[in-house]
C-alpha cells in the first residue's frame, strides 16, 4: 500500500510499504477514506524528529471503511463506516473507566513513562504506524472505532478523531462561566474549533489572537473578536485588558503549543534538535527547554486574576521556564493534556449529524488532496501558504 512516511526534518514522502494485517484479536483493519494533517504532525515535521525513525508512517486523524476485524472485535464489522480516535485506549482499565482515555494503562508507553499510545506519533507514544495511508491496522479496535452513518461526506465525521474532541475538551477545561469571556490563542484548526464550540456552549464573548490574515478573517466571519498579534508589538495585554473591563478574560485557551511565533531562544534549540545526532538531541529535548513559550506566557499574562488557562497546544520541554510568581500571585487554575477522545463523542455526535451543521465542519477543510500530494500539503500547511488551514488526505 501507499503511506506517508517521515524521512527527516521537513521531509515526508509517500512510500510503498507492506499492507498491514490483523496481529491481535482486538485489531481491525480499515481502508482509509480521509485522513487529516494536524498541527501535531508539524511538531514531528520540525522538532521531534529525534523521536521518530525514517520510514515511520504518520497520521492520527483517519476515517474509513472496515476491511477486517479480529475475533474479539464485536461492535463493528467489515463494511462499516468508522472514525478512529487518535489515542489508542482499551476502554476497561482504571484510567479509561474514569474518562481519561489519553492515560490508558493498557497502552501507556511504560518504557518512556508516557500516557496512552497514539497513532502515528513517535517512540514516545508507542511507535504505532499511523493513518495517512491506504490501510490502517487499528489496535484496541474492540473499543476505539466510532461507527458513523452512511450518506453525509467524510468532512462531517472525520474531525471526531481529534479536532472536535480536542477543542471540546479545551473549552470544557477552560471552565468559561455562562455569558463570560474566553480568549483563544492561535486560530489553527484547533483554536478555530475552540472558538466555535465556546460560542455554541454559551460564552458571552469570544476573543482570539493569531497572525495569519486568512485565519483571523475566518474567525471574524463567525463572530469572533480577533486580534492580530503582529499589529500590537508587545502591547497585546494592554489591548486585551481595554476590551475586557481592565481585568482580562476569565478563561484563556492556548491552542498554539511549542512552536509559537516570537520566541528566538526556543527557535535555536529547535534547530539544534534537528541537527544533532538523534541520541544527543533526545537528551537536549527531554532535559532542556525546547518550547517556544510566547503563547503560554501570554496566556498567563492575559488571564484574569482567579481565572483558568486551558492548554491544548502541545509542549515538550522538561525545564521550560515558567513565571511561577505570576501564576501564584494571580491564583491561576491550569488544565491541560491530550484529548480523551471517546469521552466527548456522545456530546459531539448529535452536533455533527445535525443538518444545520452548528460547528461548521462541512466547510472546515481548505484542501482535500490525494495521498501522493502529501509532501506538498505538509509544506503549505507548515508555511501557511496557499490558504492551507486544514488538509484532508484522501487515499
Ligand atoms: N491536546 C491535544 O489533544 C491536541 C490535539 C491536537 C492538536 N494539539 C495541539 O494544538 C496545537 C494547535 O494545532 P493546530 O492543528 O490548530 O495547529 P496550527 O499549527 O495550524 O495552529 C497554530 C496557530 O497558532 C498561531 N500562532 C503561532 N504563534 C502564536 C502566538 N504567539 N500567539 C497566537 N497565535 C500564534 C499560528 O499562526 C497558527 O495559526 C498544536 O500544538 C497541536 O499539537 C493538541
Ligand atoms: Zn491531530
Ligand atoms: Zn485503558
Amino acid at each position: 500500500m501507499k503511506a506517508v512516511a517521515w524521512h527527516g526534518t521537513h521531509d515526508v514522502r509517500v512510500d510503498t510499504v507492506p499492507d498491514p494485517a490483523i496481529e491481535r484479536p482486538t485489531d481491525a483493519i480499515i481502508r482509509v477514506t480521509s485522513s487529516g494533517i494536524c498541527g501535531s504532525d508539524l511538531h514531528l515535521y520540525e522538532v521531534l524528529g529525534p523521536f521518530i525513525d525514517a520510514g515511520d508512517i504518520l497520521g492520527h486523524e483517519p476515517m474509513g471503511v472496515v476491511e477486517a476485524v479480529g475475533a474479539e472485535v464485536e461492535h463493528i464489522k467489515p463494511g462499516d463506516r468508522v472514525v478512529i480516535p487518535f489515542n489508542i485506549s482499551c476502554g476497561h482499565c482504571h484510567m479509561c473507566s474514569k474518562g481519561l482515555q489519553s492515560q490508558c494503562e493498557t497502552t501507556q508507553g511504560h518504557d518512556q513513562g508516557t500516557g496512552a499510545s497514539l497513532l502515528g506519533y513517535t517512540k514516545l507514544y508507542g511507535q504505532v504506524p499511523g493513518g495517512q495511508a491506504e490501510l490502517l491496522r487499528v489496535p484496541q479496535a474492540h473499543y476505539g472505532p466510532i461507527k458513523v452513518p452512511e450518506g453525509p461526506p467524510d468532512d462531517r465525521f472525520v474531525y471526531l478523531s481529534d479536532v472536535l474532541p480536542t477543542a471540546w475538551q479545551a473549552v470544557e477545561y477552560a471552565d468559561v462561566p455562562e455569558g463570560e469571556t474566553v480568549l483563544v490563542l492561535g486560530l489553527g484548526p484547533i483554536g478555530e474549533m475552540c472558538t466555535r464550540i465556546a460560542q455554541h456552549r454559551g460564552a458571552g464573548r469570544v476573543l482570539a489572537v493569531d497572525l495569519v490574515p486568512e485565519r483571523l478573517q475566518r474567525a471574524h466571519a463567525h463572530g469572533v473578536e480577533t486580534l492580530d498579534l503582529e499589529s500590537y508589538d508587545g502591547e497585546l495585554p494592554a489591548a486585551v485588558r481595554d476590551m475586557t473591563d481592565g481585568r482580562g478574560p476569565i478563561s484563556v485557551i492556548d491552542a498554539v503549543g511549542m512552536e509559537a511565533h516570537g520566541a528566538p531562544v526556543g527557535r535555536l534549540a529547535h534547530r539544534l534538535g534537528g541537527l544533532l545526532p538523534a541520541a544527543v538531541a533526545r537528551q537536549v529535548i527531554e532535559k532542556a527547554g525546547i518550547d517556544r513559550l510566547s503563547a503560554l506566557h501570554a496566556a498567563i499574562e492575559l488571564v484574569q486574576r482567579g481565572g483558568t488557562i486551558s492548554l491544548s497546544g502541545v509542549y515538550g520541554g522538561a525545564i521550560s521556564p515558567m513565571p511561577l510568581i505570576q501564576m501564584f500571585d494571580k491564583q491561576i487554575t491550569m488544565r491541560m493534556g491530550q484529548a480523551n477522545v471517546k469521552r466527548w463523542i456522545d456530546d459531539l455526535l448529535p452536533l455533527v449529524t445535525d443538518e444545520s451543521d452548528p460547528l461548521g465542519v462541512e466547510d472546515f477543510a481548505t484542501h482535500r488532496v490525494p495521498l501522493d500530494e502529501a509532501p506538498h500539503a505538509y509544506e503549505i500547511f507548515q508555511k501557511k501558504q496557499d490558504g492551507a488551514f486544514k488538509v484532508l488526505l484522501q487515499p
